[in-house]
């Protein structure tokens, strides 16, 4: 089939190169010249493991331009995968959607074409997409005969660090429109996905136990609630075990052993329990917020997504709290901080618990060095601010360093020679923010060994 995409980042490109992988004719079109000149060459713009590879494997059905004229006319389908984001009151902004689904509508011709919302918006956009896309075809003078369009609705569920996995084998596949032919259209879209007929790229094999992948067809509004009401249910796991995590920590509870107990009621599953500093990344925060303001729009309160958002958001100030318990006062002391992404496999910054512990720590006084293996460039771009504390080598991390802590458990750091690094430590407090390193052996190795919870 032939596909378009508009946007060409996380989840755009992912789609796109995904879609050309399995045989499709893609498009992709982004109005910043330089990416498109970038990934026409080969090259990926952003930090994702084996999208280099694919990006290779699928070139000879992808096409990269900044022409909607060049990109939509013939698509059967249309991705907007633009961005979508917070504005000052939490709610999206929607004016790069928007102003995609304007030059879509210029440039529709005679084919029927199901434009598909992939960004994730406020339940109620795919209508709104719909009247955009209706009122900018109707002042168009060069209106093609017969032209057909219908929107839906094909939320993304993959995680940045595993996109090519989780869009080749996921969970299930969710599409929803008000038009049964666009669910038609979709339907044979991912055939190869839900039959999993393709041959598996070599550096994402298919996971062994994955049969058919079941595929949610439903309405528009359904489809759009799926997406928000998946990502608030996982965010408000990790801050339930975190706030079983404090609770833990003051009844002499082990929160590794009580996660792992509850997670294996298969009612309540094992993923997404691992206690710590909390979630942060473009997903989570935002679209709780999101989910929060669309039922404020219906004068409805959502008590348990806000104590998802305020019990992460105290975690950060936990893990500050941790410190100072230990080291009495923080003004003065050195506190390395290992990680800057939100997560390993990423050099994604937004909403990173790194960035906001080292303001708190920074604004009580102490002095902080921050290290990642990835994200070092993005973050002295992106944060000029705080850039003075990065440390560009592990030993000047280290040394002369009254605390250490893991904000981001990258392979790096669970694999790192700690034995070499203690003695440089001022003092060697050592916090585990996400409870992954072996407590035992740490303090074998001579650090005092914290973690967030008990
Ligand atoms: C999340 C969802 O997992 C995806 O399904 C969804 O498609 C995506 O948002 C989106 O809406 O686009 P992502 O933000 O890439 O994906 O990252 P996750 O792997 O879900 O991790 C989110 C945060 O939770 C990270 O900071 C991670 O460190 C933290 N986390 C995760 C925990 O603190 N504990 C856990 O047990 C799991």
């Amino acid at each position: 089939m032939r596909v378009c995409v508009v946007g060409t980042g996380y989840v755009g490109l992912t789609t796109g190169v995904s879609l050309a992988f399995l045989g499709h004719q893609v498009t992709c079109v982004d109005w910043d010249q330089n990416k498109v000149d970038m990934l026409a060459g080969g090259h990926c713009p952003i930090y994702e493991p084996g999208m280099d590879e694919l990006l290779a494997e699928a070139a000879g059905n992808l096409t990269f331009t900044t022409s909607y004229a060049e990109a939509v006319p013939g698509a059967d389908v249309v991705f907007v995968a633009v961005q979508t984001p917070s504005a000052a009151d939490g709610s999206p902004d929607l004016r790069y959607l928007r102003a995609a689904a304007e030059s879509v509508a210029q440039s529709l011709d005679h084919t029927f074409t199901v434009v598909v919302n992939k960004s994730t918006v406020p339940i109620g956009s795919g209508n709104w997409v719909d009247a955009i896309l209706r009122d900018s075809f109707a002042q168009r003078t060069d209106r093609p005969a017969g032209c057909e369009f219908a929107v839906a609705s094909n939320p993304e569920f993959l995680r940045e660090g595993n996109a090519i996995h989780d869009t080749l084998f996921p969970d299930r596949i969710v599409i929803g429109s008000d038009n049964p032919r666009s669910l038609e259209v979709l339907n044979q879209l991912y055939r190869p996905i839900i039959n999993q007929t393709f041959t598996a790229p070599s550096f994402s094999p298919r996971p062994d136990d994955i049969a058919a992948v079941p595929l949610v067809s439903t309405d528009l509004a359904s489809a759009e609630l799926i997406k928000y009401a998946a990502n608030a249910f996982l965010a408000l796991k990790i801050s339930y075990v975190n706030e079983i995590g404090q609770l833990a920590s003051k009844v002499g509870a082990d929160i590794t052993e009580v996660a792992r107990g509850i997670g294996l009621d298969q009612r309540i599953g094992s993923r997404f329990l691992q206690p710590g500093v909390g979630w942060g990344g473009s997903c989570f925060g935002k679209d709780t917020a999101a989910l929060i303001a669309t039922a404020g729009e219906y004068n409805y309160d959502m008590p348990i997504v806000q104590a998802a958002r305020d019990v992460n958001q105290r975690q950060r100030a936990i893990a500050v709290e941790r410190l100072q318990d230990e080291l009495r006062i923080l003004k003065g002391r050195k506190i390395g901080l290992l990680g800057i992404a939100f997560k390993p496999n990423t050099d994604d910054l937004r909403d990173s618990p790194a960035l906001d512990i080292a303001q708190l720590l920074l604004a009580r006084g102490a002095r902080v060095k921050l290290h990642d293996p990835v994200a070092a460039d993005r973050f002295q771009r992106e944060h000029p601010d705080l850039a003075p504390c990065l440390s560009e080598t592990l030993d000047g991390l280290f040394d002369d360093c009254d605390a250490v802590v893991l904000v981001t458990e990258w392979a790096q750091y669970l694999e790192l020679d700690w034995s070499k690094f203690v003695g440089l430590m001022r003092t060697p407090i050592l916090l585990d923010g996400r409870h992954v390193l072996d407590a035992d052996r740490m303090a074998r190795l001579g650090y005092k060994y914290l973690a967030i919870a008990g």
